[in-house]
């Protein structure tokens, strides 16, 4: 069980909170951190309906498991309607009593360069319902910030370095 679990919350194919996760787990490890990923794109997901953990599939009791083993998150949210996605949302919901009191990280993708409040939503969610104390600085990454299937801004990956930095020093 590693101590860092990294969630990519984006069902699309072509993800570009994806890049961010890719690109960040290469800074995990360059620097011998160890973490799991958790992509929604690779596990079976439900809707939450209010029902113990135990009672939901394999793939979200696994998901569970892993992230009540870890001390740490990094989030990776697209942003949808200048919020967190549904999808994430409901992981969240059926997950996120796993994450009491731990620590975690945001990335935060959207279309433009407006949205970067969304992140906030994420940060109120974990803050008020698991505790989850969230580090600065967020990445927030938009449309203009990818070339090539890359990031192409300096300050996004400087921002990732960072927020790895902040949030590996409190665990
Ligand atoms: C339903 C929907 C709602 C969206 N709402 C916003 C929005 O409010 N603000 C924004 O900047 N981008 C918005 N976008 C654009 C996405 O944030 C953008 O496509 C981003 O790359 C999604 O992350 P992904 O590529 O990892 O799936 C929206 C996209 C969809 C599909």
């Amino acid at each position: 069980m590693s101590n860092l679990v990294v969630i990519q919350g984006s069902l699309n194919k072509k993800s570009k909170t994806a890049i961010i996760v890719n690109h960040v787990s290469e800074i995990l490890l360059e620097k011998g951190i160890e973490y799991s990923v958790i992509d929604l794109r690779n596990i079976k997901l439900e809707f939450c309906d209010g029902r113990k953990i135990e009672e939901y599939n394999d793939d979200l009791k696994s998901a569970y498991k892993l992230m009540k083993s870890a001390s740490a998150y990094i989030i990776g949210m697209p942003v949808y309607c200048y919020s967190v996605s549904g999808v994430l949302k409901n992981f969240l919901d059926i997950t996120c009593n796993s994450m009491e009191r731990k620590f975690a990280g945001i990335i935060c993708n959207a279309g433009g360069i407006m949205s970067y409040l969304a992140s906030a939503d994420l940060m109120k969610i974990l803050s008020y319902e698991v505790h989850v104390l969230t580090v600065q600085p967020i990445v927030y990454a938009c449309d203009s910030d990818f070339q090539n299937g890359k990031i192409g801004n300096q300050k996004v990956i400087n921002k990732a370095k960072d927020m790895v930095e902040n949030l590996m020093s409190l665990v």
